[in-house]
């Protein structure tokens, strides 16, 4: 794979990047939640788009941002940008360009949901993808020590059919990076004892298990993806306060919830982060990390979601600590792996 040739990044960002840096204070970070095609900033989807002769110029507004109004127009538009990455080669490029930005704001390890639903409309196969993806992450880490992995996910909306298919192709083509399965899209699409099957493959192979649950939909979601699809985590998974008895069974069960909270007041669920559930969610005991979930939609790293939190809810250096290391023991990767990482930690 040659060299990436994509945009740097705002002033904004840097300027974020350096509040975040007083505050957080070299804190290792760690991230489980984040859409590899989501890291695509609007100029570098702009360059994808050219290089590979597409036209999504309709997935901009007047600003050059990413557009849409609520969760079913964010995901055609995350549908359509995605289009513009049509080789391996955007996808090396992509995942080096964020993991290296990533390493660069103080994380540790990062898992990346990869969609071969997305890459396969244009022809990338499966292992096309993954060991483009595995390249970069490999690169990375060399460079700057982020552990990279990889969770292979369906897409809901796309359909039941092709959720199996692609829990066959990561149990049909095992690579050491791709140590989990999950499933993201439209949690109110179909039903979800049709994607059970998917996850039975996956789970028999070895794989970590989530599912995106009780984002749009409420408790009944999350119950859905424990006893049908029988996850380890819960991506967002933020509205089990709502039903009592289903949190204290996500706790009993040691289940990790993947929370997103910029994400969460992006698509309209809470009005702000001031009344996101986050510090409730904490309060009540659960397992909870934090995550990006789409950055280049949502404009928030990693990093800020650490920094907002001991902003806006007060959390101490201690709770932030507490955020990676519930990551780390919660993560998709070996024990070995955990236990350099957990280290890493107790440094700092
Ligand atoms: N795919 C990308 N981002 C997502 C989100 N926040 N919820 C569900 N599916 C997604
Ligand atoms: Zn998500």
């Amino acid at each position: 794979m040659s060299a990436p040739c994509l945009a740097r990044g705002s002033p904004g960002r840097l300027a974020l990047a350096n509040v975040a840096a007083d505050i957080l204070n070299n804190l290792p970070l760690a991230e489980l939640h984040c859409h590899l095609e989501a890291t695509v900033e609007p100029d570098d989807a702009r360059i994808f788009a050219k290089r590979n002769s597409i036209d999504i110029s309709g997935v901009f507004n007047d600003q050059g941002d990413y557009h849409w109004r609520d969760f079913k127009e964010f995901l055609d538009t995350y549908d359509a940008v995605s289009e513009a990455i049509r080789t391996p080669q955007d996808y090396y490029e992509l995942t080096l360009h964020y993991y290296t930005r990533m390493a660069a704001r103080g994380v540790i390890y990062g898992e990346v949901f990869v969609s071969p639903e997305h890459a396969g409309k244009f022809g990338i196969s499966y292992t096309a993808l993954i060991d483009a993806v595995a390249a970069a992450m490999r690169e990375a880490e060399a460079k700057s020590g982020i552990v990279g992995r990889i969770i292979v996910t369906c897409v809901r909306h796309f359909g039941s059919e092709h959720a199996t298919a692609t829990a066959q192709l990561a149990v049909d083509h095992p690579h050491p990076m791709v140590t989990g399965f999950g499933m993201a899209g439209d949690e109110a699409f179909g039903a979800a004892a049709d994607y059970a099957r998917a996850f039975d493959i996956a789970r028999d192979a070895g794989l970590g298990l989530t599912a995106h649950a009780g984002e749009i939909l409420g408790p009944e979601s999350v119950h859905e993806a424990i006893t049908l699809f029988h996850v380890d985590r819960i991506g967002h998974g933020v509205r089990i306060l709502e039903d009592d008895a289903l949190a204290a069974a996500v706790k009993d069960w040691g289940l990790t919830l993947e929370v997103c909270p910029t994400s969460n007041v992006a698509i309209g669920l809470y009005p702000s982060l001031e009344r996101h559930p986050l510090p409730a969610l904490v309060a009540a005991g659960l397992k909870v990390t934090l995550n990006a979930d789409d950055p280049a939609y949502f404009d928030v790293d990693v990093a800020d979601e650490y920094r907002k939190s001991a902003e806006i809810h007060g959390f101490e250096r201690e709770r932030l600590a507490g955020f990676t290391r519930t990551a780390i023991e919660a993560a998709f990767c070996d024990s070995k792996t955990k236990v350099e990482l957990l280290t890493r930690l107790d440094r700092n």
